[in-house]
């Protein structure tokens, strides 16, 4: 999952305009984007787009899992087959009444038990944080894990940048545990969103750093963000190159446990780490 495009669900002009985003999958959201005196209506539309072309992906965003929201959302959305839910908020044990939620929804919808697939977003309360760790064996839906930056700032009383537009410790130190939760529990971690929509070069900074964390995709929340986001998670000539070097030479020295290579030592992490950039390139696109 390259790119993910938030679309507030009660938007049908946004949800035309993703549709063209380029993006790999569109997140119809029915949380914090919609107000909530519009949600019947949001759920309702989220639906009906449900009915149309199915590419990119249609996923969507409940809301979380305590609540009674939750329910009607996915008892609005889940006849028309989502590819997945976003489950904000999220806890482990969150993940695991979800999953209930939906084995039942799946076997009165005629849908294959666990087709329907789940992204946690694993990082918006204090309680989450700390349990991000937990995400290994609940259920083989959970897709990716990934974080938000806004949220748990609103609920710290914090602001989540510092002055340099860099994100300060709190958050720096969610996100890597993210990616270090993700790994632990086999899955794909996707980037949080960049909020400030209009400016380009910031985005594509941080969609790099983004990169070199481990990240394999990010989220987007305006169409003009989906080009940087897509080139950005796409392996690039360069790394290919690595790749393919790195992978050659070991089949050619299958007994070597490390090799120099154009002047650098290379040993088996490297030989993983080629062989997961070739691996995304099979993927490149989804
Ligand atoms: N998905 C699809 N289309 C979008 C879009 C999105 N997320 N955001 C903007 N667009 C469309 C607009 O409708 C507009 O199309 P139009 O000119 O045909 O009407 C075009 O892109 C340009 O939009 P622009 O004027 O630059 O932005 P805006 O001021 O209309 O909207 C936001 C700004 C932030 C309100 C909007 O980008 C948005 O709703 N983003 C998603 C927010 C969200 O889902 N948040 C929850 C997750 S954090
Ligand atoms: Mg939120």
């Amino acid at each position: 999952m390259r790119s993910l495009l938030f679309v507030p669900a009660d938007s049908e002009r946004k949800l035309a305009k993703g549709r063209e985003s380029g993006a790999s999958g569109l997140i119809l959201d029915l949380e914090d984007s919609v107000a909530a005196h519009n949600r019947p209506e949001a759920r309702k539309m989220a639906r009906a787009a449900l009915e149309g072309p199915r590419t990119p992906e249609l996923w969507v965003r409940i809301n979380p899992i305590a609540g009674d929201d939750a329910l009607l959302d996915l008892a609005a959305v889940m006849p028309g087959k989502p590819c997945g839910v976003l489950l904000p908020k999220c806890t482990p044990d969150d993940l695991r009444r979800l999953d209930d939620y939906l084995s039942a929804l799946e076997v009165e919808h005629g849908i294959a038990r666990f087709a329907t697939k789940v992204i946690a977003i694993a990082t918006e309360t204090g309680a989450g944080v700390f349990r991000l760790g937990e995400y290994g064996g609940i259920t083989p839906r959970l897709a990716a894990l990934t974080w938000g930056a806004e949220d748990l700032a609103a609920l710290l009383g914090a602001t989540n940048r510092r002055p340099d537009g860099v994100y300060d410790d709190t958050f720096r130190l969610v996100r890597a545990l993210c990616v270090i939760g993700a790994q632990a529990a086999g899955v794909e971690a996707i980037d949080t969103i960049y909020a400030d929509f209009r400016n380009e070069a910031g985005l594509r900074e941080e969609c790099q750093a983004g990169r070199r964390a481990g990240f394999t995709g990010k989220m987007a929340i305006h169409p003009a963000q989906l080009d940087p986001i897509n080139e950005a998670f796409s392996p690039n000539e360069e790394e290919l190159t690595w790749a393919r070097d790195v992978v050659a030479a070991f089949a050619a020295n299958p007994n070597a446990g490390t090799i120099g290579l154009a002047g650098k030592m290379v040993d088996r992490p490297h030989l993983v780490l080629a062989q997961r950039i070739l691996s995304r390139l099979g993927r490149a696109g989804t």
